[in-house]
């Protein structure tokens, strides 16, 4: 497989209750679980958020997840499998995500991110968010999260989705 495109590049669809093992296991590896099974659920379940995955040979290499409440979605999630990372799947699926907000009627994209979490950052600046705010603490004590924002109409940062 290529995981920087053409022939065998991941497609993006959304997710189903039977992919919920596969994201469960890939928020595991990437993100400590925080997030446990029931939350993938209920996320899955919801008519308010749109939950999306990469395949790549019938494996689920990639999730993203956001929640739509009247003109703002939140970008909840998003995670690569190591494996295809630094490939624009990371891209990719940001932009997946944000055609989703844009059809529910969302005008802009928030997300909070770990201040620590440099990929995360990098991957969110290329898609063309701009930071609002910190919270200091927001993760724990020490844990900053950064506060980033797109405006949907202005966005085109986000591949071919
Ligand atoms: C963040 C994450 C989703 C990025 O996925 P990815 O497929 O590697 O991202 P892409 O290949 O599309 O990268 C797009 C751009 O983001 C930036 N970027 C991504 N990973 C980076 C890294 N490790 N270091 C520096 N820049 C990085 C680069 O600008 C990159 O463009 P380039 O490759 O042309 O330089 C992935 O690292 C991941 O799953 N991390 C663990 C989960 C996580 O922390 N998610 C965010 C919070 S929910």
């Amino acid at each position: 497989m290529n995981p920087r495109g053409g022939v065998g590049a991941p497609t993006i669809l959304p997710a189903g209750r039977s992919d919920l093992g596969a994201i469960t296991a890939l928020e595991a590896e990437a993100l400590g679980g925080a997030w446990s099974r029931e939350s993938w659920a209920e996320e899955l379940d919801s008519p308010r958020t749109g939950v999306l995955v990469a395949r790549a040979a019938g494996d689920v290499v990639g999730v993203v997840a956001l929640r739509h409440v009247e003109d703002v979605a939140d970008l909840d999630r998003v995670i690569v499998r190591p494996d295809h990372r630094r490939g624009g799947l990371g891209r990719r699926l940001v932009g997946a995500g944000l055609a989703w907000a844009r059809e529910v009627g969302a005008e802009r994209v928030l997300l909070e991110v770990a201040a620590i979490n440099a990929p995360a950052i990098a991957l969110y600046d290329a898609c063309g968010f701009n930071r609002v705010a910190e919270r200091a603490h927001y993760y724990g004590p020490g844990q900053t999260a950064l506060v980033l924002e797109t405006s949907i109409a202005t966005t085109h940062g986000g591949g071919d989705e």
